[in-house]
């Protein structure tokens, strides 16, 4: 993926099996949320290609359905300010059409109620603290159309899902990952720094510097490994091969 003449990932080959959950992790600016844009269709790669269930991703435009079922978590809540919380979560249900407008509100009530958030369907995105707004977003992309036509199991992204959320809003969100990706039977891939959310929320890893995977394998193979830049990324090290330039 080249941005202008910046390259920002190169030679990157990844591949997640239905049903896993992988952790993206490495310094700020080296591509992640680049990698879940390229997933969810909202960039296309300069050269190479990336493909879902064995179709090639395409370009999602605002006209179209992405024929795939992607949902995403974005870095910032990206809530629509001008709508109540409970717009912003119901929006596609209440677009699909498919649902009555009572059974939008209840199914909105009953995943807001589920990332902890209770009664404040009615207020304002700005209204909302910074976690509480991050947890509003992640109701938005969980919520569910029961009717929705969907071949494959969705692909769930998740862009720092957890950053600066307290501990206990950490937990909550990182079971929420779990049991989201679960229930539906879906991938996951979790963009994150923190290292409760990598081991409660993911079972692979993948290490990014430099425009590629440094290093992919288990959680369990993560804590221990002597690989250089994990190891730098574990003990958050001003020593190592990840140069502050990048950061
Ligand atoms: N749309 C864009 N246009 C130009 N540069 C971009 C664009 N999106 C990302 N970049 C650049 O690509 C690099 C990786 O960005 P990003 O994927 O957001 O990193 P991360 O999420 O790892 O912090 C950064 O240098 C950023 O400035
Ligand atoms: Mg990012």
């Amino acid at each position: 993926m080249r941005f202008g003449g910046t390259s920002v990932l190169s030679n990157l080959d990844l591949d997640v099996g239905v049903g896993q959950k992988v952790a993206v992790v490495g310094p700020s600016g080296v591509g992640k949320s680049t990698i879940l844009r390229l997933l969810a269709g909202l960039l296309l790669p300069s050269q190479g290609c990336l493909s879902l269930h064995g179709q090639r991703q395409v370009y999602l435009r605002e006209d179209q359905d992405n024929p795939m079922d992607v949902r995403m978590v974005f870095q910032s809540p990206a809530l629509l300010a001008s709508l109540s919380v409970a717009d912003n979560v119901g929006f596609l249900l209440r677009r699909s059409r498919r649902l009555s407008p009572a059974d939008v509100r209840a199914r909105v009530s009953r995943v807001l109620e589920e990332v902890g958030l209770r009664g404040v369907e009615d207020l304002m995105p700005g209204q909302l603290s910074g976690g509480m707004q991050k947890r509003v977003s992640f109701a938005r992309a969980i919520v569910e159309d029961p009717l929705a036509d969907t071949r494959h199991p969705p692909l769930l992204l998740f862009d720092e899902p957890t950053a600066g959320l307290d501990p206990v809003a950490c937990t909550r969100i990182e079971d929420m990952i779990v049991k989201t990706t679960e229930f539906v039977g879906g991938t996951a891939v979790v963009v994150s720094h923190v290292m409760s959310t990598i081991r409660r929320a993911a079972d692979r890893v993948v290490m990014l510097y430099g425009g590629h995977a440094q290093w992919h394998g288990s959680v369990q193979g993560f804590e221990v490994t002597d690989n250089p830049y994990v190891r730098q990324f574990r003990s958050a090290s001003l020593e190592g091969p990840m140069q502050p330039e990048f950061t």
